[in-house]
């Protein structure tokens, strides 16, 4: 099946506005988040305009339906996500997944002496909470590096660090380069190792489904805001047994069996680990974008952004001063293509871009290690989603020549 673009884009009302004194908005910045579908704003708003109330707590009518729809937010991810109900944490995002784990389960399971493996290819969201817990608890991180001239993590030295190693902490696809890392290898060397396995799929669930049973990792921790959802939410998916296995990262109330004075016991499941009042506007609009992605056929969405970024790495590489990141000939990766101009600064070059109508993200990316392996603090990045068309793509390959050609030197 293939995707109708033009159907899809009218499903997004931002992408008609104007942008740069009148230019059509041509947003590529997809991998720092994705624009949202009416669908989404409607399912949130008719929460609030309909059935706003706290979850979990009161008997009324506004009450019922806002545990209604939480809950069955729940049941929608978690299907659309290979796994139950029971094994679907909700959380702020990726960042607070993986914090998640880290304070949650490795605090309580790993101690002086244990090993988590990490790459210099992860976020900042999967390197510095393993830092902080090795500082308190004394555990040893390993770190894979990039092998540069592949773009590719390197596999010897990944499965030289495993003898030993608690937890191996690795990112699906990479924010930076688009290349996708071989999770299944990754999962059954680490599991053979007896290490526990949690990946980073910020990157990967937005345009590939992502079955956590199927997959067979420990934790995978997951974005809404990224896969047409809104900001705020995202989950972290775990084993039972790793969920048993669990102590409270936030305390509070709703987490909660029993309070006394001296002491309190927990809920049990995903409830033990939120804490309050949860992100029920959220749940339910990351849930409708996971019910509008379940309309399209996600292997058509992937070969889509794929084709546009393997067609501007291709186009890139032949203007005059840039260097692109990454390997684009491979069909698996992201919509990301990131590429440094070597004499205009990235920012400057956003914003002369900005000005044409393209929305393009600069900075490190917030992967710094991964930006010194190959020698630079910063790049630009542009990244594809699925309403975005080939004439955008060329039109952006077109505006930058002109650009470069003009304060190129
Ligand atoms: N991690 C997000 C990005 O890559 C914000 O832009």
């Amino acid at each position: 099946m293939s995707l109708d673009i033009e159907s899809i884009r009218a499903d997004f009302p931002i992408l008609s506005r104007k942008v740069a004194g009148g230019k059509d908005l041509v947003y590529l910045d997809n991998a720092a988040t994705t624009q949202k579908p009416q669908v989404v704003i409607d399912a949130m708003t008719r929460y609030y305009e309909q059935s706003n109330a706290n979850v979990h707590r009161a008997v009324h009518t506004l009450a019922a339906e806002a545990t209604e729809q939480y809950e069955a937010a729940r049941d929608t991810l978690a299907s659309w996500f290979g796994t139950t109900r029971d094994n679907l944490i909700f959380t702020s995002g990726t960042t607070e997944a993986i914090n998640l784990v880290a304070w949650g389960w490795a605090r309580s399971n790993l101690g002086a002496g244990d090993a988590v493996v990490i790459t210099e290819m992860e976020h900042h969201a999967d390197i510095v909470p393993w830092q902080l817990l090795a500082e308190e608890k004394g555990i040893e991180i390993r770190v894979v590096p990039i092998d540069t001239d592949q773009d590719t993590l390197d596999m010897e030295i990944f499965s030289a660090s495993l003898s030993g190693a608690k937890l191996v902490c690795v990112v699906h696809t990479s924010n930076v380069l688009g290349v996708a890392n071989p999770v299944a290898d990754i999962i059954s060397q680490s599991h053979a190792a007896g290490a526990k396995v949690l990946i980073d799929a910020a990157q990967a669930a937005p345009h590939e489904r992502i079955d956590f049973e199927g997959m067979g990792a420990d934790f995978v921790a997951i974005s809404g805001h990224k896969m047409c959802g809104p900001t705020g939410i995202g989950c972290l998916l775990a084993t039972t047994g790793c969920i048993e296995e669990m102590e409270p990262f936030m305390s509070g109330g709703d987490m909660i069996e029993t309070v006394t004075m001296e002491k309190s016991t927990f809920a049990s499941g995903p409830q033990k680990f939120e804490a309050g009042t949860p992100k029920i506007a959220e749940a339910i609009g990351f849930a409708a974008a996971a019910d509008y992605l379940s309309k399209l056929d996600m292997e058509a969405v992937h070969r889509h952004i794929r084709g546009l970024a393997t067609y501007t790495a291709n186009e890139l590489k032949s203007v005059h001063g840039i260097t692109v990141y990454g390997d684009h000939s491979v069909a698996d990766g992201s919509g990301v293509v990131s590429f440094l101009h070597d004499t205009i600064h990235a920012e400057d070059l956003a914003r002369f871009m900005d000005a044409g109508g393209f929305a393009m993200r600069t900075g490190h990316h917030c992967a710094q290690p991964l930006l010194d392996a190959y020698g630079v603090t910063s790049t630009n990045r542009v990244s594809f989603y699925l309403y975005n068309t080939q004439q955008e793509a060329s039109a952006f390959v077109e505006h930058l020549r002109y650009i470069v050609d003009k304060f190129g030197g």
